[in-house]
């Protein structure tokens, strides 16, 4: 089953006359540009020079061609996306997960040396919102840009190193969801029709006898359900069920994990899909992108949400979704290669929308395809959904302020895979808190460091290689399993590095080695072992734990950032460096 126990969009049954086997609609490369066309094919494989060789004088000359050139021979970024949020919602667990992973994933990337963009951001339109503003008085607007600040602050405090915030609500991403209706419309894509049936007005969706419970009832999830007449555009999705079969079939790793991919399959197998109602009367719902070919309505949420994954990339001058919209759109203030997305973080509950509407609205667009929809379960608290109304909540502000950022990014990551639901308890928080954190690495770097510090007054030993090993193949293991984005496997590995180092120092008992003269040579290896495999833990850390990871340069008396995954390699310490002073990482808490 597709886990989508909301509002199921592609209910509602339209008579659909097939149009079939339409080519892309926005050509990208004219045929008049060929020699262009191929020029930039040989650039995307950085042989610029062959590229420039085959261009004549005159191409050469021209300034828009250059300004292509330009663009092609810039690097692909590596592109994460996160879900955007309701702007009307509080910021949660759930949401703190999601964008913690997706943070992650990037400065691993960028430490493992790719350049990166990480777009996070709100979902401001809707129905819920102008009604919440209205309750409170406030303009829509208003309205949003105060809780927009919340976010942005809850987004900080989680030390997101995004490179843009998008807000559904600004004129970039709205100019352009203007645009690609337009474009949509004059090729045929959309149709009116009148719909008589059920709408939740909750979750802004229509039903039908499909949705409803055994008893005959619909999900008390959608709320009041009211029976409706009304005209509205609709987007013609059913007819290339069969091209996103093959396509699903044929990318193995564009949904994952597997079984979220099997779960599409199923559905798309199973089910047929129905036409998408891509409008909302303006009368009904004002707070919302007007069509552009017709104000008496708005766009659907999700026709609009959705599409801030290119918006922002064409913000930013993008070449590939620049060319698949009108020339009068201003896009041009920069340019940033970023589309296909790398990866798209989403939650199972908004599978469907990411991996069955999203993938055949760019087909028709004539853009290629996100490489990965990574899907991620559900977090639970003490066994129970969470629910503000319940008072069933963890609130990762509370937890921060209480025992910080790294520890709540830390038992979030290690206690939850990506694909699973995850269960909260605060009990299970703490025990990880004491024993991988204040036990386990706090202590290994604290007593290591203060022991160089006493014993060698801070002055690091020569080189000596007992731990290399170890601390090697916790480099491999971490670097494999960030390419993968298994980040709860990354920090097994980096774990079995601590403890291995804590053992360590209970087989070799440096404090014992220093009160034999006899034994300073000994104990300046295992000194220098022990600093060393700090430093390298940095560095391995630096994604999860940014703060830590710092600290711990700080205290190694080491000048820049621990971020750089090449810093991993063994022998980094020099002897004679002298380093910082030792700290707590991580005070022990009485709970
Ligand atoms: N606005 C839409 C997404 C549009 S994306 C083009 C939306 N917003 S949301 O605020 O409801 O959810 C945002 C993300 O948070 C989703 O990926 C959702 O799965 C995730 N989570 C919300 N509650 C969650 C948990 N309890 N646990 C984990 N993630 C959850 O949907």
């Amino acid at each position: 089953m597709l886990a989508v126990e909301e509002g199921s969009l592609m209910a509602a049954h339209r008579p659909v006359k097939p149009v079939g086997g339409a080519p892309p609609l926005f050509r990208r490369h004219p045929a008049k540009h060929h020699n262009l066309f191929r020029a930039g094919l040989f650039i995307r494989r950085h042989e610029s020079n062959v590229a420039i060789a085959r261009l004549t004088a005159s191409e050469i000359a021209k300034t828009t061609f250059v300004r292509q050139i330009m663009r092609l021979t810039m690097n692909k970024r590596f592109y994460i996306t996160t879900a955007i949020d309701y702007v009307n919602g509080q910021p949660h667990l759930g949401h703190a997960y999601e964008k913690i992973v997706a943070d992650v994933i990037a400065r691993s990337r960028r430490s493992l040396g790719q350049e990166v963009f990480f777009l996070t951001g709100l979902d401001e339109h809707g129905q819920k919102v102008q009604q919440a503003a209205i309750a409170e008085g406030k303009t829509p607007q208003a309205y949003c840009d105060e809780l927009a600040a919340d976010w942005q602050a809850f987004a900080k405090k989680l030390e997101l190193t995004y490179d843009d915030f998008v807000r559904t609500t600004e004129p970039r991403h709205k100019q352009f969801v203007q645009a690609i209706l337009s474009r949509l419309h004059d090729a045929g894509q959309f149709y009116k029709e009148t719909y008589k049936g059920f709408y939740s007005t909750k979750e802004e969706t229509f039903l039908t006898d499909k949705d409803r419970l055994p008893d005959g009832t619909f999900d008390p999830a959608y709320g009041e359900v009211i029976e409706l007449e009304e005209s509205n555009y609709w987007f013609k999705l059913k007819e290339h069920q069969p091209w996103l079969i093959d396509y699903i079939k044929t990318h193995p790793s564009f949904i994952a994990p597997d079984y979220r991919r099997n779960e599409v399959l199923g559905f798309l197998n199973n089910n047929e899909l129905e036409n998408l109602c891509i409008s909302r009367p303006a009368s009904r719902l004002n707070w919302g992108i007007p069509l552009p070919f017709d104000n008496d309505f708005v766009t659907y949420v999700w026709f609009d949400a959705l599409v801030n994954y290119i918006s922002i990339p064409a913000a930013h001058g993008d070449p590939t979704v620049v060319s698949a919209l009108p020339s009068s759109l201003d896009t041009r203030h920069s340019s940033l290669e970023l589309w296909p997305a790398d990866i798209h973080v989403i939650g199972k509950d908004i599978l469907k929308f990411h991996a069955v509407f999203w993938p055949i609205m760019l087909n028709v667009m004539g853009l290629p395809l996100p490489k990965q929809i990574l899907v991620h379960g559900w977090w639970q608290k003490d066994g129970a959904k969470i629910s503000k109304s319940t008072g069933n909540i963890v609130e990762p502000i509370a937890v921060i302020n209480e025992w910080g950022l790294d520890a709540f990014r830390f038992y979030v990551l290690r206690e939850l895979d990506i694909g699973p639901d995850g269960n909260w308890t605060d009990a299970g928080f703490q025990a990880r808190y004491n024993a991988e954190l204040a036990n386990g690495l706090g202590n290994l770097v604290n007593r290591s460091l203060s022991m160089l510090k006493r014993y060698r007054n801070g002055v690091v030993p020569a080189k000596h290689d007992e731990l290399a090993a170890p601390a090697a193949k916790a480099a491999d293991e971490t670097r494999a399993s960030l390419q993968q984005n298994q980040l709860q496997a990354a920090l097994h590995s980096i774990w079995l590095l601590v403890t291995r180092a804590n053992q360590y120092v209970d087989q070799t008992k440096p404090f014992n080695l220093a009160k034999d003269p006899a034994q300073a040579k000994r104990l300046d290896e295992v000194l220098y072992n022990l600093a060393e495999t700090c430093r390298v833990l940095a560095v391995l850390l630096w994604p999860f734990l940014p703060g830590t990871a710092t600290k711990i340069y700080a205290q190694l008396g080491i000048t820049g950032g621990p971020d750089k995954f090449a810093e991993a390699a063994w022998g980094g310490l020099k002897p004679d460096h002298k380093i910082g002073e030792p700290a707590p990482l991580f005070p022990r808490k009485e709970t």
